[in-house]
């Protein structure tokens, strides 16, 4: 039965460029989910757009001495286009400003006025900042003064750069305006806060809970432990921009950018639905307990969207549906320290444009995904996922079976055979490519559903090279068509399967096939049209683009490759600009080890063993093949020691070895287990040793 599902990504502050953090954190991943519900048939309905008031925009406007609404215009334009430019394909992309959205001040004000009527607003007057040169209140990031905790002369009345902590403004020494300079006074001021702990008590704790496993884990443990001490948040401020207090008596007082932003997902949808003549739609499809929510977020935002804005929802009292689901991902990083637009650490909207396609970067990006941990972009990765996955898999396999169709069969695919064994296999093996996919998708894994397109094209290459069809040419034509008849639906399937992620791509290759772009449904993957000669006879319309090589020569591939020049050129960019820009780039990474249960730790089987013999692996230069008693047995171990180590040197070496890890084949060779080492500081390679005369089986504990 097909669905409504409503997917958001987090609003983009209008008051700086985007990077590729923002991107994998909260549009990407919801690109990618929509386009999926689509193909499976469901309607989908996806609103983003800027996020345009707060003290952070009025500040900078302030200080780029241009007027609010002339400031945020700048950014949302500079936003919209580069999120346009990586494919993030929204049904609509406003923002929550009165002049790019008439309905978001109306709708923000309706849930204050919902919330109080129904006592979930609690009033409080406490003193504040005033400026009377400026003739208005101060908030905090306006004041400045010594840090009554360090020391440091230019603390921000909310946060001392220089110590880090959290301020009280009011405790700050020597206090300024940061607007005019003057010192300013206390006055006391009217606020309203969201009373979250009654929300909590009466159904929050209980609905949270009752979805309990369907959270991802980072979203569960956050909000489990932030319940606990939940307190009434205020939702005001004294600002000049914004949407104002909906109550009289409130001159000068608008809506914390917190509270009127998430709403901003619905004003802008209503908004949508008001242009298209369907303004009925929006309450219909808000309040239907059957419509699916979906919130995709970095991990900064995961309070307001857990907690907060479903405590705004559910409090105004009209029906309004809850987020099904906030899947949240972790910080992403880039070269191993936090992206930094204003100290150069970032990555040029033009750093790829116009030499790799968006769908190569989509993939690298998908690839490099934060979803459980905080992850980061390097560019040596890019080069491997693009060339090894969507160059030498994907891209070589679609070539070769091209080429075949083209010069054997008169670029006109052929008929299928009998199906035979191995041609069953690989239907399973799209089959289970399908299952995989779907299943990794509707969980949010967005790197095992890449994973699960490159497995079957692994599988497909392998099929490739064992029916060796440029033998069966010349000695058995039919089986030969059938071959390469399969290739072809391979291709289909690797493009039905490639089409949330790589878009661009799968349009291509459908297209090839001489299907309609946007044709493919995932549960047809392995049970296979053959027989239904979907593409059977259909001429290739070999439209694989073109691209130049490092070497400037012409060639037709699905994916060009990525050179070693280019990546230095990167990064070479990247340290250059991080020098210009500022003194130093971006902050460094502090490393980041997970927490492991005990269990886990225990896990681990550890044993002490002897080397008895060493030799090379005759097809990996790096590696070793040792053979180690450990006691009770002798092991086979493949490890990367022979950099570090000749094998005349091992023998009679004792050394700790990981006895339970599943075995593994490395280069044609299993491996049983793993050596244990240590690196020096200068990146040498040491085994560690027990102490001496220890017996070979003893456990490490
Ligand atoms: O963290 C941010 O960038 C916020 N502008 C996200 C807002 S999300 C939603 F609530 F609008
Ligand atoms: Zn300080």
């Amino acid at each position: 039965m097909p669905k409504n599902v409503i997917v958001t990504s987090a609003l983009p502050y209008a008051n700086g460029p985007i990077h590729f953090g923002h991107v994998v954190g909260a549009y990407l991943p919801a690109d990618i989910y929509v386009r999926f519900r689509r193909m499976l048939g469901d309607q989908v309905h996806y609103v983003c757009g800027s996020d345009e008031h707060g003290v952070a925009i009025t500040l900078k406007a302030e200080q780029a001495g241009q007027g609010y609404a002339e400031y945020v215009d700048h950014w949302h334009q500079v936003i919209s286009k580069s999120l346009a430019d990586l494919d993030i394909d929204f049904d609509i992309f406003s923002g929550t400003s009165d002049h790019r959205n008439p309905q978001h001040r109306a709708l923000s004000q309706q849930f204050f006025l919902d919330l109080q009527k129904n006592g979930y607003l609690l009033e409080k007057t406490e003193e504040q900042y005033y400026s009377k040169a400026a003739d208005r209140f101060l908030p905090d990031r306006y004041v400045s003064g010594k840090c009554y905790e360090c020391g440091y002369a230019e603390a921000r009345g909310d946060e001392c750069p220089s110590c880090g902590k959290y301020l009280d403004a009011k405790k700050l020494i020597d206090p300024r305006s940061s607007l005019d300079g003057s010192v300013p006074e206390l006055r006391p001021s009217k606020h309203w806060y969201l009373d979250l702990a009654k929300a909590r008590d009466e159904w929050l704790q209980g609905w949270f809970t009752g979805k309990k496993g369907q959270w991802k884990v980072n979203v569960e443990n956050f909000v489990l432990s932030e319940l606990k001490g939940l307190r009434e948040r205020p939702i005001t401020r004294d600002l000049p921009w914004g949407v104002p207090v909906p109550v009289d008596d409130s001159a000068g007082k608008v809506l914390y950018v917190w509270f009127d932003a998430p709403i901003g997902y619905m004003s802008i949808s209503k908004q949508f639905f008001e242009a298209r003549g369907e303004a009925e739609r929006f309450e219909e499809l808000w309040s239907d307990a059957e419509t699916e929510l979906y919130h995709f977020i970095g991990k900064d935002n995961i309070t307001f969207h857990a907690v907060v804005f479903p405590s705004i929802l559910k409090g105004a009292g009209r029906n309004w549906i809850l987020p099904e689901n906030v899947p949240a991902n972790e910080f992403f990083n880039l070269e191993g320290r936090k992206f930094n637009t204003s100290k150069g650490w970032f990555i040029p909207e033009d750093a790829v444009k116009g030499q790799f396609p968006v769908d190569a970067l989509r993939y690298a990006l998908c690839c490099m995904m934060p979803e459980t941990a905080d992850s980061e972009w390097t560019w040596q990765e890019f080069k491997s996922r693009v060339n090894d996955d969507l160059a030498d898999n994907l891209g070589n396999f679609v070539s070769r079976s091209y080429r075949f169709v083209e010069k054997f069969f008169d670029g006109v695919i052929p008929a299928a055979g009998e199906l035979r064994k191995q041609d069953l296999e690989l239907l399973a093996s799209a089959k289970k490519a399908a299952d995989e996919f779907e299943a990794a998708l509707r969980s949010f894994n967005f790197r095992r559903a890449a994973a699960s397109i490159m497995a079957l094209g692994n599988a497909a290459n392998r099929y490739y090279d064992s029916e060796q069809p440029w033998v069966s040419i010349k000695s058995d034509r039919a089986s030969c068509a059938a071959s390469i008849r399969l290739c072809c639906e391979m291709v289909q399937s690797m493009a039905v399967l490639a089409k949330p992620i790589l878009p661009n791509t799968a349009r291509t290759l459908l297209e090839s096939l001489g299907l309609p772009g946007d044709s493919g449904e995932l549960e047809k993957l392995g049970r296979l049209n053959l027989g239904e000669a979907e593409i059977e006879g259909a001429p290739l319309t070999n439209s694989l683009p073109k691209h130049r090589d490092s070497k400037g020569r012409e060639k037709t591939a699905l994916f060009p490759k990525v050179s070693d020049d280019f990546i230095n050129e990167q990064l070479n960019k990247l340290k250059a600009m991080a020098e210009t820009d500022s003194a130093s780039s971006g902050d460094p990474v502090p490393k980041q080890t997970p927490v492991i249960e005990f269990d886990q730790f225990t896990a681990v089987e550890m044993l002490c063993g002897t080397i008895l013999a060493a030799e090379k692996h005759p097809k990996a230069d790096r590696l070793l093949l040792l053979q180690i008693d450990l006691g009770s047995e002798t092991r086979q171990i493949v490890s990367g020691l022979a950099e570090h180590y000749s094998p005349e040197e091992l023998p009679g070496r004792q050394v700790v070895v990981a006895a339970n890890l599943a075995a593994r084949k490395l280069r044609g060779y299993e491996s049983q287990g793993m050596v244990l080492t240590t690196e020096t500081g200068e990146g040498k390679i040491r085994l560690l040793s027990p102490a001496e005369g220890t017996a070979n089986g003893c456990p490490i504990k």
